[in-house]
């Protein structure tokens, strides 16, 4: 695009979204006056309430304790721990049988049953039990377990584990890249809803299920998984791409963090949710600020999750977010945090179809407009 370096904005951003400009559809008029007295921030998350709507989701930054008190101190209403990722799970399984046989071969009048002794052994999964027990004693807000994996496999157990353990929710991040050729959609989605029926029978507390956008027909499967038993839908997970390297001809994978850009695929699809299922929404992905948040929150979401912003300032950066979006909040007349959830969701606004189809076309017209003027 270095040809047009004009001076035009070639990055089109609706109609003129200042105080002076017309309400169009799909946008909030604020009338009311600002809000004076206290702002309430609190939330409900999976059946509990937090003190802010911002909550730092899974990352190295919620996997070490001072972080996490750090976060604590920066008033998040909760964090969602790392992943313990099955293919942990799955070593430790493969170690403890191996472990097991290996005893059993050098000690031949071991009665059946005998367990081998694991002194000194601590697998990842046996890590992350203590460490849930830390973190929950180290905060004083709800901690989230994850797992993160595909198949049935041991989840149930460890689920039960991780109860114990103290987590106040587990979230079952589901990441998987369907290019099984064999492997139709349904029979993803089938695997998907068996896992989270598996573990929401067992789980004495919330599941909240953390998703790709890549799933068809999103709403149904949305539907499904609640009827599957899932209290919680954190939308959506992003996906690290391979890249590959030109210089040593090889494929390897590229973390690089999010920006606010890419707020606007949870944010439609909590738009579209809001309302129609009994189930808690959390967004996910280019929540960076307070800006961000009140964003989300607005479209339907009763929580704003956030990675790459906290990474990249640090946990004090939750405390900027919550005072800006007081700060906000404030200004537009809001009191709280429930009047806000949902208030420009597909259900609440003027013209719905701006959350789906409708104003494709227009938008791609509008957009040519300024680009050819
Ligand atoms: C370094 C790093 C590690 C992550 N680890 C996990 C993880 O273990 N489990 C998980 O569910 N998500 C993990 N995520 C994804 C984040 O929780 C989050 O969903 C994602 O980064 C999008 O949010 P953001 O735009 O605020 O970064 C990780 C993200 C980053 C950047």
């Amino acid at each position: 695009m270095s040809g047009y370096d004009d001076g035009r904005n070639l990055d089109w951003e609706g109609d003129d979204w200042g105080d002076d400009a017309p309400p169009g559809p799909g946008q909030v008029v604020f009338s009311g006056p600002a809000h004076e007295g206290p702002i309430d921030l609190t939330t409900k998350y999976l059946g509990t309430w937090l003190r802010s709507p911002v909550v730092a989701s899974s990352s190295p930054l919620t996997g070490d304790l001072p972080s996490l008190r750090a976060l604590d101190a920066a008033g998040v209403g909760a964090v969602v721990l790392p992943s313990l990722f099955e293919e942990q799970v799955d070593h430790e399984s493969a170690e403890l049988a191996r472990m097991s046989t290996t005893q059993l071969e050098l000690n031949p009048e071991a009665p059946s049953g005998y367990t081998p002794r694991l002194d000194g052994y601590n697998s990842g999964a046996v890590r992350y039990l203590s460490f849930v027990r830390e973190a929950k004693a180290a905060v004083d807000m709800p901690v989230i377990a994850s797992l993160n994996g595909v198949t049935r496999g041991g989840w149930t157990r460890y689920t039960e584990m991780l109860v114990d353990a103290g987590a106040d929710a587990i979230e079952l991040n589901i990441y998987r890249v369907a290019a099984n050729m064999e492997e139709a959609g349904r029979k993803v989605e089938t695997e998907t809803l068996e896992l989270v029926e598996a573990v929401a029978s067992v789980a004495t507390v919330p599941i909240a299920v953390k998703l790709s956008p890549y799933f068809t027909a999103f709403a149904s499967f949305a539907r499904q998984l609640v009827d599957a038993g899932a209290a919680g839908l954190v939308l959506f997970n992003r996906f690290y791409q391979p890249d590959i390297s030109l210089e040593t001809l090889s494929v390897g994978p590229r973390l690089s963090l999010s920006t606010s850009d890419e707020l606007r695929l949870p944010l439609r699809w909590c738009a579209i949710l809001h309302g129609r299922l009994d189930v808690s929404i959390a967004a996910t992905t280019g929540v960076h600020t307070d800006v961000d948040v009140a964003k989300v929150l607005l479209a339907g979401a009763n929580v704003a999750m956030t990675t790459s912003a906290l990474l990249k300032h640090g946990p004090d950066h939750a405390r900027t977010m919550n005072e800006g979006l007081t700060a906000w909040m404030g200004d537009k007349g809001y009191g709280s945090v429930e009047e806000m959830i949902g208030a420009v969701s597909q259900r609440s606004v003027a013209d719905p179809a701006a959350f789906e189809r409708a104003n494709y076309l227009e938008t791609i017209t509008r957009y040519a407009s300024t680009f050819l003027q």
